[in-house]
């Protein structure tokens, strides 16, 4: 007997699928796959162009209308118009904001906190909502483990773990609001899966994740954002292994449905069911269409494929009409439970309040800021030590470029750049001299290196912007070199020689190899790119009012030929060590071949991330103690309690993300030499001392194994609690058999 609870759960659920199953019996076959038609339509003429297939139900979903009055215009049709008056889905690219942005969501992730990528996707549903939109394609939560890959920008950085908890956090941001819902969007889990992977860090690059991999790395964010509940998948435009996802029954049926549940709609990625032909999967689009609808993608974006051979595959029995409803039922499905079929979607909320939106994506700005190098604590500057403070760079004062990739909606009239901010902090108390000194970060024009030099030369202090425009990272924007672009680390080196306190502040889109140019910076501040408010957040950290906390999600490769590196990898059975490491300068003249003993790592860059993932420097120390674990033996279903003491050992308050490292020793599978598997941040005043607890179940350190069963193994586990992906404060565990 269930419970009254289960019982109106039951009814609700019941209700839903009586709702759709009375909407099907009603619908035409071309309204059915109407709903499977999701078109793009832009200029001054979207209304009149969409009206009479909206009127006919030939159209589920639109994206990119820009116009408020337009989007509005075409879902009244869609509301009063149509036979069955079922709303569109009104989709954009609202992924870290919509006129006020936030920090990239690689710059989020660096603050480690789900409540700031919760809020910061609140503020932009809020803004979005008002204009009518009602989708987002976001989280984008591919694992991203190559920054020559220009979309890592948009992702959370390298780590499963850290992934699948903000891409969660994002997702209720978006989909969760106090009022009827007016306000909300529904999320779209982005690019299903593998997409990160993408060969030499080229987009839309061939993938080969072994299953493994997958299970492993790939998936587990994907799984947490069915956890979380959210509303759509979006499909990756990549092949996995020779299928690609869009055609891929393994990751839409067998996982996507039957393993997880998921009962939501699949969309397809930009025009990805005409590009199965390209990929050379099929011949042409009524066979696309046939292995995307079969692998169980329901909207079919701007390909047109659906619209125009559903049909015939209906007509010559390849496609049951069983199946058109099963896709028609899914997006049908998504409406009712996203809340559209039940609010007047023809008159959207009314705006926020834009200095409430400021004030959290500017929080979000503080936060995501990472502070990579500090010698000496030449940071915080003292307003009262300098008279004339240098500002030099290309990426100083430039409203946009600071907003980062998928701003199309940014208003950067809300933008406070660092320069304007530095200027209205120091007004009549330190001179700024600002010297652009490059026309772009891409320049190979050293004209107006003369004036910065002057400058730094006049001034107390330097403080240097430099990066990437924002057009070097996102979508296809790839880079094979990933040092600073053009001339920027000239511009570095020759400051330098005016032996002037050189604080770099770096903004792009992805981390930047900077190994040969790391030590000619007394400071380093990553900005990543900080969106509306990061002027602000930038000058209250290099005087001291915000005291930076960020931790890196992805590692800082020494040079571009280090890529892929990250932290997570495996053991080898060679694996390197400072003492097997040979320097390519050490080589003596005729050295004689050797092959012995020899470990993995590069002669020219051995194997050590610049910076680590899980680092970033604080104006204050934080020390590690008495770490104490509450079993050394636990059974399989038990749990396991990790404490240690964090005390801030320095004369600042500021906040420490403690973090939790696993390795399982030995598994029928190799393992990650560690795995982040916890983390918390720590507000500490000086000399305060904190006890951190993390308790870790054996459930939590499962994994596919080679039986291709999800399950945790005995045996041995080290954990660390740390500072960062790299030492920490050790114990060992089992897991008895
Ligand atoms: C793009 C992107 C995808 C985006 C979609 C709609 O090509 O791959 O992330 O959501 O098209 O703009």
């Amino acid at each position: 007997m269930n419970s009254a609870r289960e019982e109106s759960t039951i009814v609700s659920r019941q209700d839903v699928e009586d709702r759709i199953r009375a909407l099907l019996d009603g619908m035409s076959l071309e309204e059915k796959v109407g709903q499977l038609n999701l078109v793009q339509c832009t200029g001054p003429h979207v209304v009149e162009d969409l009206a009479p297939d909206i009127r006919a139900g030939r159209i589920g979903s639109i994206l990119n209308v820009e116009d408020r009055d337009a989007i509005n215009a075409l879902q009244y049709i869609a509301v009063n118009e149509s036979r069955h008056g079922i709303p569109l889905l009104i989709g954009r690219d609202v992924i870290h904001g919509y006129h006020t942005i936030a920090p990239l969501p690689l710059g989020q992730a660096a603050s480690f906190n789900p409540a700031v990528v919760r809020d910061c996707a609140r503020v932009a549903a809020q803004e979005a909502s008002a204009f009518g939109i009602n989708w987002t394609f976001a989280p984008m939560i591919d694992i991203a483990r190559d920054p020559r890959w220009g979309r890592i920008a948009e992702s959370f950085g390298e780590d499963p773990f850290l992934t699948g908890q903000l891409g969660t956090a994002m997702i209720h941001g978006f989909q969760i609001s106090e009022d009827n819902g007016a306000d909300t969007l529904i999320a779209c889990a982005k690019h299903f899966a593998g997409y990160g992977a993408s060969e030499a860090g080229r987009d839309y690059n061939t993938t080969n994740v072994p299953l493994n991999e997958l299970r492993n790395v790939y998936l587990p964010p994907f799984q947490a954002a069915r956890a979380a509940g959210v509303g759509t998948f979006m499909t990756s435009f990549s092949d996995i292994d020779g299928i690609p996802a869009t055609a891929s029954d393994f990751l839409l049926k067998t996982v996507l449905r039957e393993e997880w549940g998921f009962e939501g709609a699949v969309v397809s990625d930009w025009d990805a069911i005409h590009q199965l032909c390209v990929h050379g999967l099929c011949e042409n689009d009524v066979e696309a269409t046939h292995l995307s609808a079969d692998a169980g993608v329901d909207i079919d974006m701007v390909s047109a494929a659906y619209q125009q051979h559903m049909p015939e595959l209906i007509a010559n029995g390849r496609m049951s009409i069983a199946r058109l409803d099963e896709l028609a039922g899914n997006v049908l499905r998504t409406k009712i439970l996203g809340g559209l079929m039940d609010r007047d979607v023809t008159s959207p909320p009314d705006e926020p309040p834009r200095m409430a939106a400021l004030t959290k994506v500017r929080e979000a700005a503080e936060q995501s800021l990472v502070l990579l190098r500090n010698e000496q604590n030449i940071l915080p500057l003292n307003a009262a030590h300098i008279e004339r403070l240098a500002v030099i760079g290309p990426l100083a004062d430039e409203p946009v470029e600071q907003l980062g990739t998928w701003i199309f909606d940014g208003d950067a009239a809300r933008s406070v750049t660092p320069l304007s901010a530095l200027k209205s902090m120091l007004d009549g108390d330190v001179a700024v001299d600002y010297v652009r000194a490059l026309e772009t970060s891409r320049s190979r024009d050293r004209g107006g290196f003369d004036d910065a030099l002057n400058a730094a030369g006049a001034a107390d202090a330097v403080v240097l912007f430099l990066g990437e425009e924002s057009i070097l990272s996102g979508e296809a924007h790839c880079r094979a070199d990933i040092t600073l672009p053009g001339v920027q680390a000239d511009l570095v080196r020759r400051l330098r020689t005016t032996g002037k306190p050189l604080i770099g502040v770096i903004l792009a889109g992805r981390p930047l190899a900077m190994g040969d140019i790391i030590e000619h910076f007394d400071a380093l501040i990553y900005a990543w790119h900080p969106g509306s408010m990061g002027g602000p957040a930038i000058a209250d950290t290099l005087f001291g009012r915000c005291v930076p906390s960020g931790k890196l999600p992805v590692s800082f490769p020494t040079m571009s030929g280090q890529v892929p590196i990250y932290y997570g990898h495996k053991q080898t059975g060679r694996p390197a060590t400072p003492e097997t490491v040979i320097h390519i300068d050490d080589i003596p003249a005729g050295a004689e071949q050797t092959s012995l003993g020899m470990t993995a790592f590069h002669l020219d860059a051995g194997y050590q991330p610049l910076f680590p993932f899980g680092f970033g420097l604080s104006y204050t120390t934080f020390h590690y103690s008495d770490l104490s674990i509450n079993h050394h033996d636990i059974p399989m279903g038990g749990s396991v309690v990790v404490e240690a003491s964090v005390t801030n050992s320095g004369d600042r308050s500021g906040t420490e993300i403690v973090q939790l490292y696993i390795r399982d020793r030995f598994g029928s599978l190799t393992r990650p030499v560690r795995e982040l598997k916890g983390f918390k941040r720590v507000h500490l005043e000086p000399g305060e001392t904190r006890k951190v607890s993390f308790r870790l179940h054996t459930d939590d350190l499962a994994f596919y194994g080679r039986n291709g069963q999800f399950a945790a193994e005995p045996g041995a586990f080290d954990v660390w609690v740390s500072a960062s992906s790299v030492g920490g404060l050790h114990a060992v565990f089992s897991i008895s058999g």
